[in-house]
């Protein structure tokens, strides 16, 4: 598949998925947004088949993303409620659909992540940022506000940190939205890369369905009685040890060996971890 406003390069199980359009620095319209649903579907699959394990999203140029296209926006003061809805409900859908891709996703953010841009920061499951990076959720200042994203956005931030700035749009740090649990790294920008493969290679070393279904078990889990949880959690657990991967990463252990998963990595990338270790 091409796109016009997406650059993607695959290296062995890891896809480096970049949005393009630096001139405005990554701002999304109705297309990026055709694009990128289009991408996670493939995307889907071509992790049902294990060929993406990890994603890194990125920006190309010097902001990770500017939020919606505001040109794109002011246009539909045209569109009838309708036509805005089904609008804002694509939009909905893409950023579910990034939330719930069944592999990591993981975020590398330099400049500014900003409206719509801090929402695509909040649907990752590890953002590494540039210590000089902003973020924001700007969009009172535009008279419009961050609803699409907020399911996203206070999953990740909560309620009090989104009162205070989906309230006065105010652009805050890098080491701020660490606090809030938006950034899980931050670092110099010359140590943005290598803290993404760190990450990258981290995950490489986990079992693909293993990590997939704890992915999936966080949202169902989230808010639920324990009484609720308790049998949910229970089934999660109990699938995962009689299935083959779990057999595997069981066995491996004990036969001090490494599992399926990172031997066939062996041919393809270093899974060595930060210690120099074996997995
Ligand atoms: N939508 C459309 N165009 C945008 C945009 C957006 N969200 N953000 C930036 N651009 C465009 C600018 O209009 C400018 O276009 P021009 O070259 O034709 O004048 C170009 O991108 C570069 O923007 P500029 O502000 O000069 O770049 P910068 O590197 O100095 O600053 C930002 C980058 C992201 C900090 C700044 O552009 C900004 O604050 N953008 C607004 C972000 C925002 O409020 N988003 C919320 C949307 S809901």
């Amino acid at each position: 598949m091409t796109y016009a406003f997406l650059a993607i390069r695959r290296e062995g199980p890891v896809e480096y998925l970049t949005l393009n359009r630096p001139d405005v620095r990554n701002a999304f319209n109705e297309e990026v947004i055709a694009e990128l649903t289009a991408w996670t579907a493939a995307t889907r699959e071509a992790a049902a088949q294990r060929d993406v394990r990890v994603v890194v999203l990125s920006g190309a140029g010097k902001t990770f993303c500017a939020g919606a296209d505001v040109a794109w926006m002011s246009k539909t003061v045209e569109f009838t409620e309708e036509e805005n809805l089904r609008d804002a409900m694509a939009m909905s859908q893409m950023f579910g659909a990034l939330d719930a891709l069944p592999v990591p996703l993981v975020g590398r953010v330099q400049g500014a992540a900003l409206g719509g841009g801090a929402g695509l920061a909040a649907v990752c499951d590890i953002v590494v940022a540039d210590e000089s990076a902003l973020f924001g959720f700007t969009e009172v200042k535009l008279g419009i506000l961050p609803a699409v994203i907020s399911p996203f956005a206070l999953a990740k931030i909560g309620r009090s940190a989104a009162r205070e700035l989906f309230l006065t749009g105010s652009r805050f740090s890098a080491a701020r939205a660490h606090e809030i649990g938006l950034v899980h790294a931050v670092v110099p920008a010359a140590e943005l890369d290598s803290t993404v493969e760190r990450y990258v290679r981290e995950l490489l070393t986990g079992g693909p369905e293993a990590i997939a279904s704890s992915k999936a078990l966080i949202p169902q889990v989230w808010g639920r009685s324990l009484p609720e949880a308790m049998p949910m959690t229970a089934a999660a657990i109990a699938r995962r040890r009689v299935s083959k991967e779990g057999q595997e990463g069981l066995r491996a252990f004990l036969e001090k060996r490494p599992p399926s998963w990172c031997k066939r990595l062996f041919d393809t990338v270093d899974t060595k971890d930060t210690e120099g270790k074996k997995p």
